[in-house]
């Protein structure tokens, strides 16, 4: 991280305006390393809106009411546009689509740990949109005052959707902690095993984040990854306790002084197990997206087509 002595005038000219509070515009100048810095978040972001419809779109066919359907299928389809605005937001930086999936399709760009595991049970159904959009939404609340402004705004509108995600997940895991004992178990099955991969989502202790510190100098983070985990924590806990669940961490418990849960150390082998590839579902979401990409190559191809049509047309008439 270069001190103001070694910074250009440029770059004291966009710390100062970053200092500032100012929002950073496409066309503003940006140290590359920003920019770079921004297309690996963004990206990585947008990746994980849309892998992340692949464990819930599982049980688009398999939910337990007609209701519950159409509201799994909202959710999923609210997934992909938060995707593409993301995709978007990346592309002012001048990076394009198809570098971005390449990079995700040869491992190079990764996507949030948490989707690498697998949806067993409708309750899970329930954990994913309770505990993960709870926590994107604390990430994302957070972003909403990020320095790149195509970022922050999208945050804003990705943040008012998210509400509903939450909501909705909390709601059937209610709903079957007010059922039969086996519902209730399977509830409780469900937050056993998405509870610690949903801490995992912060990402590693600031102390050790390859990233945070410059990322919070340029206000790309505007939080830290340890204290937006903590305040998951917190408004998480509360929740179970309200419908009856049990916590899986016999290291939890409230600390009057910090005004905080104390909760227990983070496996951080298996993090990293799933962050370099080798978690449950890693090599199976890929194939899918990979599957999907191959898939859609016509769709592509017909609108690249109608484009360039009617770009001749244009130049035709003109
Ligand atoms: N999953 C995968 N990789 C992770 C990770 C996670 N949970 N947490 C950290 N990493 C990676 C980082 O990408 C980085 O690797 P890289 O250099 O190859 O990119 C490395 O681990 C070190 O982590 P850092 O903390 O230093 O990295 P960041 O400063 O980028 O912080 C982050 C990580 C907090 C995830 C940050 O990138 C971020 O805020 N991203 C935007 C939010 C986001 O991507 N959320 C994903 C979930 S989207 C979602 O849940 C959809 C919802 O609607 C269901």
């Amino acid at each position: 991280m270069s001190t103001n002595v070694e910074l250009s005038s440029n770059e004291r000219i966009f710390q100062a305006r970053v200092d500032a509070e100012e929002k950073i515009e496409p066309k503003d100048w940006m140290p590359e390393k920003y920019r770079q810095n921004l297309i690996r978040q963004i990206s990585q972001h947008a990746h994980s809106e849309v892998i992340g419809e692949q464990p819930e779109g599982n049980w688009i066919t398999r939910a337990p009411t007609l209701e519950r359907k159409a509201i799994l299928m909202a959710k999923v389809q609210d997934e992909a546009g938060h995707g593409l605005y993301l995709y978007a937001a990346a592309e002012t930086l001048g990076t394009t689509r198809e570098e971005m999936i390449g990079r995700l399709h040869s491992g190079a760009s990764k996507y949030a740990s948490i989707f690498n595991y697998p949806s067993l049970t409708w309750a899970d159904i329930g954990a994913i949109g309770w505990l993960v959009d709870s926590a994107a939404i604390v990430n994302q609340v957070s972003l909403q005052n990020t320095s790149y402004g195509p970022y922050a705004r999208a945050m804003v509108r990705i943040c008012k959707e998210e509400s509903f995600h939450q909501r909705q997940g909390y709601n059937i895991m209610m709903t079957l902690m007010q059922g039969a004992q086996s519902q209730r178990a399977m509830a409780q099955d469900a937050l056993n095993r998405w509870w610690w991969p949903s801490l995992m989502m912060f990402g590693p202790h600031d102390g050790e984040s390859a990233h945070s510190a410059q990322s919070m100098k340029w206000k790309i983070k505007r939080r830290g990854n340890d204290e937006l985990r903590q305040q998951f924590v917190d408004q998480a806990v509360q929740q179970a306790l309200a419908i009856g669940l049990e916590v899986p961490d016999a290291d939890l418990s409230w600390n009057e002084s910090r005004g905080h849960d104390d909760f227990g150390d983070i496996d951080w082998q298996e993090f990293e197990r799933v962050i370099s590839g080798n978690g449950p579902c890693n090599r199976q979401r890929l194939a899918h997206h990979k599957r999907a990409h191959d898939e859609g190559a016509w769709v592509r191809e017909a609108m690249a087509a109608h484009e360039a049509k009617h770009r001749h047309k244009t130049e035709d008439a003109a």
